[in-house]
């Protein structure tokens, strides 16, 4: 695992603690009294009397600093340095060293560990160069996040579009993107939410801070809970350290509640709390801690549908609606769909190392088609059909048979319908002049039209003719 990795993998953190510290010696003494100072001066301490639980310990929690013996019985702290060099650079490596095996202390700080002490240990001094490999760490972590985020600025798709329903909502992220109000975002599958809370963000004064997603659909409930809100070390089983939720982790940037409309009632609640109080308590701490962050949430759904089943709490639609952007769906956005499958099919045959056009039937089809998914259906589409192409141009051979045959289908139903119609009309006039033996006044009273309208249904559409012999 690569130090990146870690780091993204974070979403651990500590608040209000100097620092998490692992500790490593084989005697076990050592490693309680120095953890009990370093407790007192507010340090999270994780102990381990040996290399393979330490590492270990460096895969789960998010430790900061690791002071480590050089000296133990198996695997010893040269060992563990070098690991911890190769797999998490980022975290300070502090020796501890008897004073026999100076020498090969000094051999790992020309190889990058922070530094070493000789035992018996001056604390004073331990303390500050602890305090200062902290600070190191915090910093190193600091810059790694925001290389990541400056790195998601720069790979945020555009919205691509020119009809009117996207003009308006390219106006609207303009307008309201430094806000800090609620917004809502409604549309049907893969016509763009998440790109477009994407958009107001990065396009907003808060895109060097975090823009973190949470998929209300996607995660259990009592998982969700904590995620959202974060917990207290030991509040239930499995906490084994303080963990910081979303809410907390934007810090001055945005929540996205992607599929907001599967929130539980009682985090719904909740969310109210938070939204009107700017605090949440962690789960297993009865604490406030302030909040700041704006939030977006998206939906498939009708919410206002959702409040009248009793299934979504009015007061919180109102909080979270302040600002609502609705997304159309594709299919009533059909003169987007050039410029998009334009878009795709570069972007594809870079990938793909191809150069492609579009015949002009397959075209046809994708302007004919409902597009039930969307955008990231045309999308898939377009990325299988420049996968699949032969030759310089894709043709209907590439797409996937459920175009081939709505299209079909579309046609055939057309047909049966006009079919059906006009045979019932003609069915009706026969019926009529049969009855009324061959007398059109007769037989247009019967149908409640005109003589005028009869004669002129009989000459001009239906069987003109049959009339030439009326
Ligand atoms: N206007 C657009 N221009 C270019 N790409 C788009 C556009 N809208 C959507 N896409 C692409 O379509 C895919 C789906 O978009 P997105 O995930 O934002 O949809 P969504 O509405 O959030 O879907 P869901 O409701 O299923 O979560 C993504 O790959 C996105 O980049
Ligand atoms: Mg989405």
């Amino acid at each position: 695992m690569s130090s990146s990795k870690q780091a993204e993998e974070g979403g651990v953190d500590k608040v209000e603690s100097n620092g998490r510290i692992l500790i490593v010696d084989d005697e076990s003494n050592a490693v309680k009294v120095l953890s009990s100072i370093l407790s007192k001066d507010g340090y999270d301490v994780l102990e381990s009397w040996n290399v393979e639980r330490a590492i270990k310990i460096i895969r789960k929690e998010d430790v900061d600093v690791v002071v480590t013996d050089l000296k133990m019985p198996g695997k010893d702290g040269m060992q563990l340095f070098e690991y911890i060099s190769e797999n998490y650079s980022e975290i300070p490596v502090i020796f501890l060293t008897a004073y026999g095996t100076v020498e090969s202390a000094v051999h790992t700080i020309t190889n990058g560990a922070f530094y070493y002490f000789i035992k018996p240990l001056d604390y004073l001094k331990f303390k500050a160069i602890l305090a200062r490999a902290v600070q190191q760490r915090r910093l190193k972590k600091e810059l790694h996040a925001l290389k990541k985020r400056l790195s998601e600025q720069d790979r945020q798709p555009t919205i691509i579009g020119n009809t009117p329903g996207i003009l308006k909502i390219f106006e609207t992220i303009n307008a309201v993107k430094d806000s800090v109000s609620s917004v809502l975002i409604c549309g049907e599958t893969g016509t763009g939410k998440e790109l477009i809370a994407r958009a107001l963000h990065y396009n907003s004064k808060r895109k060097d801070k975090p823009f973190v997603a949470v998929n209300c659909a996607s995660i259990p409930r009592e998982l969700l809970e904590s995620e959202l809100f974060g917990y207290e070390k030991g509040a239930f089983t499995g906490a084994v350290s303080r963990r910081i939720g979303k809410f907390e982790e934007a810090a001055g940037g945005t929540v996205f509640l992607d599929e907001i409309g599967e929130l539980e009632p009682s985090l719904q609640a909740k969310l109210l709390r938070v939204l009107q109080e700017r605090k949440l308590e962690r789960l297993g701490s009865n604490k406030k801690t302030n909040v700041e962050f704006r939030l977006i949430s998206s939906t498939n759904r009708n919410l206002e549908k959702e409040i009248q089943a009793g299934n979504f709490r009015e007061d919180l639609f109102y909080r979270i609606n302040v600002i609502s952007i609705n997304v159309p769906p594709l299919r009533d956005r059909k003169d987007d769909i050039p410029l998009l499958v334009s878009e795709f099919v570069n972007e594809f045959c870079v990938r793909e190392n191809k150069v492609l056009s579009v015949s002009d039937e397959v075209m046809r089809i994708f302007q004919d088609y409902h597009w039930p998914g969307n955008i990231r259906q045309l999308r898939n589409v377009v990325e299988r059909a420049v996968v699949l192409a032969r030759g310089s141009t894709i043709t209907t051979k590439d797409l996937p048979r459920e175009l081939l045959f709505a299209g079909r289908r579309q046609k055939a139903q057309d047909y049966a319908v006009t079919v059906t119609l006009r045979e019932l009309e003609i069915q009706a006039i026969r019926n009529a002049l049969r009855k009324c033996n061959g007398n059109k006044s007769r037989a247009a009273k019967m149908l409640g039209i005109s003589r005028k309208t009869f004669y002129k249904r009989l000459k001009e559409e239906l069987f003109p003719l049959e009339t030439k012999f009326l």
